[in-house]
């Protein structure tokens, strides 16, 4: 069940576990960012501490940390060629499984991560489940500040409403990459793949957080079951 809290515990950690039944020894892993990404962190942390030897590639300087605290071996995309399976969250999924991806910051190197992964496995609780992209968040475009303001005025064209990431200071939001944030309203999206691509030729924007045709499989924690949706 989801509170306005956020999704519930039982339903990230009921996930989680189910994820780690994808996960054998030996493995390199993608560790995403996000609840769901430090539910799953922390569940393969207690299989760490009982032995099971993985490397995990974080997405973000938190899960970095987290990983560490939790005991797993982290790896940098130096140290590793490919990876077996990314594991993150999402903030939106489709049925045909397409995503949105980076209210919490880390949609550039989540996309990376994935990227590199032979399989890709996202997390979510229902309330992330939409008939379209863009239904309940904005997209998070990630930007080099210089170009802040003009990728704004193209993203308008574009039919978004961008608005800079800000931190509570007031200060706009930093990326691990030293970038910015525009979360970029442009309500339910009929055409994706159109604003991804319209997006990307804007100078000085590095990534949006539509993740197409990248999913592998989503699985849903629900109360008493793990839904698997698949394309
Ligand atoms: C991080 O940049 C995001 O892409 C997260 O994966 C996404 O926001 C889901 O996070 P939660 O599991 O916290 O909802």
């Amino acid at each position: 069940m989801t509170t306005s809290q956020g999704p519930d515990p039982k339903d990230l950690e009921r996930v989680a576990q189910a994820a780690l039944t994808r996960v054998a020894d030996g493995m390199i892993l993608g560790l995403g960012t996000g609840r769901a990404a430090e539910a799953f962190i922390d569940a393969l942390g207690r299989r760490v501490r009982g032995g099971l030897r993985v490397k995990g590639v974080p997405t973000s300087n938190r899960s970095a940390e987290l990983a560490r605290r939790v005991n797993i071996e982290v790896a940098s995309l130096e140290d590793v060629t490919r990876l077996d399976i990314a594991f993150d969250g999402a903030d939106e999924v489709t049925p045909e499984l397409e995503l949105t991806k980076g209210l919490g910051g880390a949609l550039l190197r989540e996309r990376v991560v994935a990227f590199e992964a032979d399989v890709f496995v996202v997390l979510v609780t229902p309330e992330k489940l939409v008939p379209k992209l863009g239904s309940r968040t904005p997209i998070p475009i990630e930007v080099v500040p210089f170009a802040s303001p003009s990728a704004s005025r193209h993203l308008r064209k574009l039919g978004g409403n961008p608005v800079v990431r800000k931190k509570a200071d007031g200060y706009p939001y930093m990326t691990d990459n030293q970038n910015w944030i525009l979360d970029t309203d442009f309500g339910p999206i009929a055409d994706a793949a159109a604003i991804h691509d319209g997006a990307r030729r804007i100078p000085g924007v590095v990534d949006t957080g539509l993740f197409l045709g990248m999913a592998s499989v989503v699985l849903v924690g629900e109360p008493g079951q793990v839904r698997e949706l698949k394309r």
